[in-house]
């Protein structure tokens, strides 16, 4: 059972849109009242995009936006199963299986937020931002991207955080540099109650140690390899200091503090 008391189940999903909203990114948004009631921010769905032996295994996607019984997803074409999905029209009718994991948790009494998005990590951003919005939460968003025209989601950013900052590989918009650049010293001048990120992981094991340098809880959504999705393969482990857990069914979203980062990961590969 998930966070929120709800059972993952199958939904038939039919796709009702699917734009490019970026070089190599599209938005699908998908009819699926039952699970689009039940996620949470931070929550992710197993998509089978199509039939075939090629598409047994299904893909792990975040829930970027629920409005209205549907679900959106940001997703980025890396290889057979989101070229597939980049294809696939209106009227198209997927199986997903979802909520599943744990998703983001704002403590009671937050009243500031500082969130990090690196690349694809803006995708499961969006339900949390909204969140916080709901709650009163004034939310600082650091954003980072190779170029101006990769800033995902920037419209909804914009019209829900307090303040935005953003930093590309090429300096098209904002900081030119690593999005890592600019969270150290938004932490310090801001002393937010809460840093949530998602993004490559030696961004998020960067501003994690910002964090904790700082004093301030923080939060991770990390990406793994899944075949199950539902906690029985053991494909998704991430090492904790309590242990190897499952990044299905224990996170995706862990809190950083009890993160074992890969120390084959060099966090000054920024991001
Ligand atoms: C909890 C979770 C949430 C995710 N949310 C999103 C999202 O919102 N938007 C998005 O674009 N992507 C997301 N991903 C990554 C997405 O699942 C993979 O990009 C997708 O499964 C690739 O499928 P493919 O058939 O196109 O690629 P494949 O042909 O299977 O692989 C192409 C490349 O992608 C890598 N890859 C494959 N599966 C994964 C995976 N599960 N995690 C990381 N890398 C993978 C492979 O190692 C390979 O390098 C998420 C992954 C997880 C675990
Ligand atoms: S994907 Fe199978 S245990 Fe997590």
């Amino acid at each position: 059972m998930t966070e929120a008391g709800h059972h993952p189940e199958v939904e038939r999903a039919g796709l009702v849109a699917n734009e490019r909203v970026a070089e190599g990114v599209g938005l699908a948004v998908f009819d699926a009242p039952r699970t689009a009631s039940a996620i949470r921010p931070g929550q992710f769905v197993h998509l089978r995009i199509a039939e075939g032996a090629e598409f047994i295994l299904r893909r792990p996607f975040s829930v970027y936006r629920a409005p209205a019984g549907r679900l959106e997803i940001l997703y980025q074409v890396v290889g057979r199963g989101t070229r597939a999905l980049a294809q696939a029209t209106p009227g198209a009718v997927m199986d997903l299986i979802g909520p599943l994991g744990h998703g983001w948790l704002v403590p009671e009494g937050t009243a500031h937020a500082l969130v990090v998005a690196g690349g694809l990590g803006a995708a499961p951003m969006g339900m949390l931002v909204e969140e916080l919005a709901r709650r009163g939460v004034a939310t600082t968003l650091a954003q980072g991207a190779p170029s101006e025209g990769r800033l995902l989601a920037r419209e909804l950013f914009e019209a829900t955080c307090r303040r935005t900052e953003v930093a590309t590989d090429d300096g098209s918009a904002g900081l030119c540099g690593f999005v890592t650049e600019l969270t150290d010293g938004l932490i310090a001048a801001d002393r937010p109650d809460i840093v949530y990120v998602c993004g490559p992981e030696p961004m998020q094991r960067i501003v994690a140690a910002q964090a904790a340098a700082a004093g301030v809880p923080c939060q991770v959504s990390l990406e793994r390899l899944m075949a199950c999705g539902v906690g029985a393969c053991l494909s998704c482990v991430v090492s904790t200091v309590s242990g190897r857990k499952r990044a299905c069914v224990d996170g995706p979203v862990f809190d950083a503090a009890e993160v074992v980062w890969d120390p084959c990961e060099d966090p000054e590969a920024g991001a």
